[in-house]
């Protein structure tokens, strides 16, 4: 049975939240129809479909879907399916259709923009109602598509805020992330990884910026690094990125977490940008910035200092090592997570291959870090099925946040404000017909 609005509220106090929102089947298939159904969604980047017919599937929420560059070069975003008996036209993954789909079960061909375009062996519909213009016979767009410095989000509702208001002062990441190239472009580069975590999806966006579980969850990769850092006598860039977990309890509580509106939000740095500037790669980063835009403007810009940032539904980006962790959720306790790393355009080769080593060493399947985080969502969603309690606290720091003019909400490093404002957001989606741009915040 369907809970009602008010069944699905009292499921998300100021405080704390029922663990029936990581367990229950039906308000999984509900979040994919009321928030996947109405949010903008990530689908990829545009470099991902360099050239017309280049297509890219993913999800929103259980929506399969094809992005592919049109022979106008616009990038279309439809549902990936056939209008004959239904099959997905193209398979998962990436590829070239080249100037139209042919679907591979009987042969029916439409244009990259979806408009049906033949059937074989017309002369079988004489006399019947197929018209191939009527919407029964064509592919269908996803009902919105916008695009933000190539970052490609697509929403399943025809009315509701544009993708701008969606994200609000979160676009700044993804300002950041592209002006760190001298071009001010980036590009997914060097291939993706995929993990399945054993997990509710929203298991990972609370932690993106839970600080608190950093040095106990990460205990034996930080200790390991430390190990062997003091057994080479020196503390290089994959060690350090590693290290940077066991940082104790009162260097995170200095840290400023920031929420926005919708769900939304970044964690601050936690490597010093100051330092980061005397290693050779920054160096040469800062060098290439200068060049094209003076010095002051190349330190705003490498100054930004964001660990994750959370685009609630869609993944996280990563700035400062030009990462994308695009968070797909499976079924109630299946998250798949893309890992895509870019490339900006116009830096120096180092710069990639740095990204490329955190991609590796911290975010891949084979990382020494993420696996720590994986077996823990993977508890939390065993430990929620029994009838050891019902109630998942999110009571740190909270009442003391500080709202800002913008209307964000900044608060210490330690704080559950992350949790709270994503829960808030999910109230929120889960019981209104329309996105609104006010009271997604925590009370
Ligand atoms: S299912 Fe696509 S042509 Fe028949
Ligand atoms: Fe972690």
């Amino acid at each position: 049975m369907i809970p009602s609005n008010q069944d699905i509220a009292a499921l998300v106090r100021g405080d704390s939240v029922h663990k029936s929102v990581y367990t229950d089947p039906v308000l999984f298939q509900l979040e994919m129809e009321r928030i996947y159904g109405q949010a903008w969604i990530y689908v990829g980047h545009d470099s991902q479909v360099k050239n017309v017919g280049d297509y890219h599937t993913t999800r929103l929420g259980d929506q399969d879907v094809i992005m592919v560059r049109g022979a106008n070069k616009q990038v279309n975003v439809l549902y990936n399916r056939c209008p004959h008996k239904g099959a997905k036209l193209v398979a998962d993954g990436d590829g070239n259709v080249g100037k139209f789909f042919r679907c591979p079960y009987h042969a029916w061909t439409f244009r990259l923009d979806g408009e049906h375009l033949s059937a074989p062996l017309k002369s079988g519909f004489e006399g019947t109602c197929y018209d191939p213009r009527h919407p029964d016979f064509q592919m269908v767009s996803v009902a919105r598509v916008e695009s933000y410095r190539g970052f490609v989000f697509a929403s399943q509702a025809a009315h509701g805020p544009d993708l701008k208001t969606f994200l609000g002062g979160v676009i700044s990441s993804i300002d950041n992330l592209c002006d760190r190239s001298p071009v001010g472009e980036v590009e997914v580069a060097g291939g993706v990884f995929r993990v399945m975590q054993r997990s509710n999806w929203k298991v990972f966006y609370e932690n993106l910026h839970d600080t608190m579980h950093a040095r106990v969850t990460h205990e034996s990769s930080f200790e390991a690094a430390r190990s062997e850092a003091s057994a080479i006598g020196e503390m290089p860039f994959e060690l350090l990125i590693m290290d940077g977990n066991g940082e104790p309890y009162d260097f995170w509580e200095k840290l400023e977490l920031r929420a926005y509106h919708n769900g939304h939000g970044y964690m601050e740095g936690i490597f010093d940008p100051a330092a980061a500037t005397r290693d050779p790669v920054s160096r040469a980063h800062f060098q290439a910035l200068s060049e094209a835009h003076g010095e002051d403007r190349a330190r705003e810009i490498l100054g930004m200092n964001r660990h994750n940032t959370v685009i609630y539904g869609s993944g996280s980006p990563h700035t400062v090592f030009q990462q994308f962790r695009v968070i797909r959720p499976v079924s109630v306790d299946r998250t798949l997570v893309e890992i895509q790393t870019f490339r900006l355009k116009g830096a120096p080769d180092e710069v990639f291959d740095r990204a490329l080593t955190y991609a590796n060493v911290i975010n891949s399947p084979s990382s020494n870090v993420m696996p720590d985080d994986v077996e823990v969502y993977a508890r939390c969603q065993e430990g929620n099925l029994t009838r050891g309690g019902d109630w998942i606290s999110m009571h740190r720091y909270a009442g003391s946040d500080t709202e800002l003019p913008d209307g964000a909400v900044s608060t210490n490093g330690t704080s559950e404000l992350p949790m709270r404002n994503q829960f808030a957001a999910w109230k929120h989606f889960m019981t209104a017909t329309l996105i609104a741009k006010e009271s997604t915040h925590a009370a």
